[in-house]
Order: structure tokens, then C-alpha cells, then sequence
């Protein structure tokens, strides 16, 4: 085994060197940043999930893909496995014990453990206001978008560690720090996020396993065309922060690789906006 991961230190923020090319259990010889890792993306069939699982396999790692339905996870499959990509994939509806633990079951059966989770599902069935917001809606969206990735990971947990170097990437959005009025559960729920991005952060830190958050703005997906085919809204917001164009899944896919990769191990615990602009100081 071609072993290239070089510990100066324990727990977080270990330094690596030559981490280009690494064998894993597979056999298969992958190159890249990445190097025969294993990764676990959420949501991952469509738009910005597709877009993260396509760049971290395309960077070497082995990435297990996953939505609700079995027709989605079967076409992505196809779709990166024909571009030559080490993929697989599995049912799960984040929202779901049974789903989680079968999503575990097929990481433990391809790999025997993962390095990185990427919970990017998430959920809004509902486009008013805070207060008009059933309790059911409230639970449906706090479920799949803040209860699920801390429910999966914990699931998963356990084989992530030990493994060198593990990252865990959290998916908000710009509505945690510009909430849109008709979007009322879904911003609380992405803010909790940046929340749960910190709290992590601290308790996965003596582990050696780092949790970051993306922060996307609005990226052209079926999921926000409800906010960029309005055309009043999108004209509004793209001339209140100049932003020049629409952004794409693949403008947040290289910030997760980055996250993942050897050159983000002294970054922990931060939200990092993929939006064009700043809405921050
Ligand atoms: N697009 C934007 O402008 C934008 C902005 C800020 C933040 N975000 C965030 O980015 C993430 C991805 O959004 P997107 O725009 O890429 O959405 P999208 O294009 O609609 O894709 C959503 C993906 O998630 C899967 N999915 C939906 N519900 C799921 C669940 N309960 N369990 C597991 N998988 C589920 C879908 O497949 P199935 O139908 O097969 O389940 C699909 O693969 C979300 O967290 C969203 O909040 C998006």
C-alpha cells in the first residue's frame, strides 16, 4: 500500500504531505487531491449536490451518492460513473432512521468507513411566512434541514474516525444571513445551520475531524427557480448587490474539495459564503 499521509501532530490541524496518490481497500489507484478517500453527499442526484459528488470524485475520492428516489440516484450513478468516476449510490431520505442506517450499511459494505460527509439535502414546503407555518411544516423542515445532518453524522461517526483526516461540510444558505420574507421556516432552519457548523466544529475538534459550512447564494437550480425565474425578485437582488450573473452548482463544488482537501486542515468551524457577493462584514 502506497501510504502518503504524513502526521506531524495528533488530533486537529495535523499537517499533510503528498497526498497525490493513495490506495485503499478497493485497489483502485486514484489520483487527485483527494486521493482514494471516501465521501458521503446528501441530496447529492440534482443541482448542487451533483455538482459537490462529480468535483470530489473528479478530485480522486470515491463518493457514495444519495437522494429519496431510487430512479435519481440510479441516473446520477450512471451519469458519473460513464464519465469514468468512482461512485456509487443508495436511497436515503435524510429524514428517515431506516434510510440513514441503509446509507451507512452501503459506506461500510463498498468502503468500511468514510473521511467526508457532505449533508446538502434539505427541504422547503412551504413559501410564506414564519407565522403561517403549520407545526407539521415546522417539523418536516427542522427534521431534513438542521435534525438530519447531526443525526446522520452521528450515525457515521464512528467510522470516520481514526482514518487521518476527516471534514464534515454543512450546506445553509444566504437566506441564514438575508432572510427572505416567504421563506420564513427555511431561513431559521439554514441559520441554525451556522449554529450547528460551530457547535461540531468544537466537539469533532479533538478527533481530528474538521466541520465547515457552505453558504450558497442563489444558484440556478430546480430548487430556487421559485426565486430566480421570478423576475422582479432576481432583477432586485441582482442589482442591490451587483452580482453579474446567476451562479452555478459548480461555483460551490470546488469550495467543498477545498474544504476537504489537505490545504483546509487549519480551517474549522467556518461559514463561507458562495454568492457573488458578501453579506458580511
Ligand atoms: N439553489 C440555491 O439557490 C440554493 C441557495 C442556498 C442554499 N441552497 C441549498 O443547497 C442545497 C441543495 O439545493 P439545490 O438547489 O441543489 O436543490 P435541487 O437542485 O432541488 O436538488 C436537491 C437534491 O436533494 C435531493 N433531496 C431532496 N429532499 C431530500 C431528502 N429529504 N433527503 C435526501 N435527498 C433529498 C433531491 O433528490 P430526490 O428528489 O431524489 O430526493 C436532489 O438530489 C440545499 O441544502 C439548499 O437549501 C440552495
Amino acid at each position: 500500500m502506497f501510504q502518503a499521509v504524513a502526521y506531524v501532530s495528533r488530533g486537529l490541524f495535523r499537517s499533510y504531505a503528498g497526498l497525490s496518490v493513495r490506495m485503499n481497500s478497493t485497489g483502485i489507484d486514484q489520483k487527485g487531491v483527494l486521493a482514494n478517500r471516501v465521501a458521503v453527499v446528501t441530496g447529492a442526484t440534482d443541482g448542487i449536490g451533483f455538482a459537490i459528488a462529480r468535483r470530489l470524485a473528479r478530485d480522486g475520492a470515491h463518493v457514495v451518492v444519495s437522494s429519496r428516489k431510487q430512479h435519481n440516484v440510479d441516473r446520477a450513478v450512471a451519469a458519473l460513473q460513464g464519465e469514468g468516476l468512482s461512485v456509487t449510490g443508495t436511497v436515503c431520505h435524510v429524514g428517515k432512521a431506516e434510510d440513514r442506517e441503509r446509507l451507512v450499511a452501503t459506506v461500510l459494505e463498498h468502503y468500511g468507513g468514510l473521511d467526508f460527509l457532505v449533508c446538502n439535502a434539505a427541504v422547503n414546503p412551504l413559501v410564506r411566512s414564519t407565522l403561517q407555518a403549520s407545526e407539521e411544516v415546522w417539523d418536516k423542515i427542522l427534521d431534513v434541514n438542521v435534525k438530519s445532518p447531526a443525526l446522520l453524522l452521528s450515525q457515521l461517526l464512528p467510522h470516520m474516525e481514526n482514518r487521518g483526516m476527516g471534514a464534515v461540510i454543512l450546506v445553509s444558505s444566504i437566506a441564514a444571513y438575508i432572510p427572505h420574507v416567504e421563506l420564513g421556516p427555511y431561513n431559521v432552519s439554514k441559520t441554525a445551520l451556522l449554529g450547528l457548523t460551530r457547535t461540531l466544529s468544537l466537539e469533532l475538534a479533538p478527533k481530528g475531524i474538521r466541520v465547515n459550512c457552505l453558504v450558497p447564494g442563489i444558484i440556478k437550480t430546480n430548487f430556487s427557480k421559485v426565486l430566480h425565474m421570478n423576475e422582479v425578485f432576481w432583477n432586485n437582488f441582482k442589482e442591490k448587490y451587483r452580482l453579474q450573473r446567476l451562479g452555478q452548482p459548480e461555483d460551490c463544488a470546488g469550495l467543498v474539495s477545498f474544504l476537504c482537501s489537505p490545504d483546509a486542515c487549519y480551517i474549522n468551524g467556518e461559514n463561507i459564503v458562495v454568492a457573488g457577493f458578501s453579506p458580511q462584514l
